[in-house]
């Protein structure tokens, strides 16, 4: 039970949470300014890489290929069928990746991995594909590596860094295509690694070819998940840092990863309370990803935790009942509520979406997550996780929305709607063409904006307050969920890449 000065205290910790329309102008002015400064150098921090994929599926794609997707938390591997009619069949599987992968010490034994369970999913739903050397067609596989992977085609890449929390050095440097191509040689798989894909890139393709025939094509994806990323249609003639591989001009566009994680490192404009240092301090990479450290589902939850634990100690607030009052000292072995990255951000979406009066569904889950005792979670305990854990989630989504906000007003897809009336939009010229006007559709995927409740909400009132924007442009962004849509999108790509059949956007 917390004392009664619990709640104002929470309430003066969410407070540094706030994130003003100001504030939110100022970064997207430096995020656009960033945005041009990746397409001319080859890779600043916020590095805008170039992912080769010159265009959006149109649904009528046709043929068989494989999805790989390693995300933060899971390995996927998936067989899509693609029917050419805006379907597809597709077999799954799905592993979650145990941290000595994740913290390996050799490349191979992340990339064994992955070829053991491309093999395992081969074996089940493929048998044919075993046992006979000849005639055996190859297929063509699409690996979605959601880290900076300098792209130098579409089939190779070289990892710049790692981010979430993969840390395994030797592969820093190296193409990561090659190293699966070479773990899938060594156990004679037939397949081929044709195309490297962004998680945000995937997104996009997966949503585009599953929407109707005629509907406005998806030119922008963005992930709210463990990490956080934007991809989107630039034009050719904005890029003016080299291109190093061969790709189909013929659109003059190409799909840029703009690696949105690592805006403003130097926390020029992002707002940085004392959490957010302490978070970053104790992280694996301080310094980088400073945006994702405030945005994405890695870290939400450890802000939580981070505030929550100061609160359990402070004398004033005695959260939970606080520090034993004889000893001054907690004992036994610590619990998550006090062990750094031992909670993940789902605290925060049970937190938002309980409104009951005794937050019982919130009591339980911190009992489940920070495994404090049941009889030392008051209703006022479960208000200040309330109150804390709103107030940094909706800092991260309105972080998310500057984010998108920054990169609509960009590909000037809105042209002059933001200034306009909404009506003069609807009935604008583009109608005739039968296509929707001015709409620009979104594909979204991630565990944050999927399960925390508000989090679209959030991002759509940052929208309207980004200048050109505004309220009859914010009702023109259409964002929708792909779910799942990286690995079943690299599977699109990388079909595409081998059939080389792209049609025009
Ligand atoms: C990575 C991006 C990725 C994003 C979402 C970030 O940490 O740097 O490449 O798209 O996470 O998974």
């Amino acid at each position: 039970m917390a004392f009664a000065t619990a709640l104002e205290k929470a309430e003066m910790i969410a407070a540094q949470f706030d994130y003003s329309d100001d504030e939110l102008r100022k970064c997207v002015r430096k995020f656009l300014s960033q945005m041009d400064g990746g397409l001319r150098e080859r890779t600043p921090a916020m590095c805008q890489i170039p992912t080769y994929v010159t265009r959006v599926a149109q649904g009528t794609e046709k043929g068989q290929a494989l999805g790989v997707d390693l995300g933060g938390t899971n390995l996927r591997v998936c067989l899509v069928t693609l029917h050419g009619d805006s379907s597809y069949h597709a077999v799954h599987s799905k592993v979650s990746l145990p941290s000595r992968i994740m913290l390996a010490y050799e490349a191979a034994d992340l990339f064994g991995f992955m070829a053991e369970q491309i093999e395992a999913l081969l074996r089940t739903h493929c048998p044919d594909q075993f046992g006979v050397s000849e005639n055996v067609a190859i297929l063509s596989l699409g690996l979605t590596f959601s880290f900076p992977v300098y792209q130098n085609a579409i089939d190779s890449g070289i990892l710049l860094r790692w981010t979430k929390g993969f840390d395994i050095p030797s592969v820093v440097g190296q193409d990561v295509c090659e190293l699966l191509q070479h773990e899938i040689a060594l156990r004679s798989l037939p397949v081929k690694v044709t195309a490297l894909v962004n998680d945000a890139a995937g997104t996009i393709m997966s949503r585009a070819y599953s929407l109707p025939r005629g509907e406005t094509r998806t030119t922008i994806g963005t992930i709210f998940g463990t990490g956080t990323n934007g991809v989107y249609l630039e034009k050719l003639s904005e890029i003016s840092k080299p291109l190093d591989g061969h790709f189909d001009e013929s659109s003059g566009k190409m799909f840029i990863s703009i690696e949105w994680g690592s805006f403003d490192n130097e926390l020029s404009v992002l707002p940085n309370t004392e959490y957010d240092v302490e978070i970053n301090q104790f992280s694996r990479n301080p310094g980088d990803q400073m945006f994702e450290k405030r945005v994405s589902g890695m870290f939400l939850g450890e802000l939580l935790r981070t505030i929550l634990a100061k609160l359990y100690v402070d004398p004033t607030v005695r959260l939970f009942g606080g520090i034993d009052a004889n000893t001054g000292l907690m004992t036994g072995n610590p619990i998550p509520l006090h062990t750094r990255w031992a909670v993940d951000s789902s605290i925060l979406s049970i937190a938002e979406f309980d409104g009951t009066d005794n937050l019982e569904t919130l009591r339980q889950k911190i009992f489940d997550a920070l495994r404090v005792p049941p009889s030392s979670i008051g209703i006022e305990d479960a208000q200040v996780v309330k109150i804390i854990a709103h107030a940094i989630a909706k800092r991260a989504a309105r972080l998310g929305g500057m984010a998108l906000g920054a990169v609509v007003t960009k590909t000037e897809q809105l042209g002059s709607v933001g200034s306009r009336s909404q009506d003069a939009c609807v009935l604008g010229p583009s109608e005739a063409d039968g296509h929707q006007p001015c709409l620009v559709d979104v594909g979204v995927d991630g565990s944050v904006i999927e399960f925390y409740p508000r989090f679209e909400v959030y991002m759509r009132e940052a929208l309207r307050a980004v200048d050109g924007i505004g309220t009859a442009g914010e009702r023109l962004i259409r964002m929708g969920l792909a779910k799942d849509g990286s690995s079943v999108g690299a599977a699109i790509i990388a079909l595409v890449a081998a059939q080389q059949t792209y049609e025009a956007p």
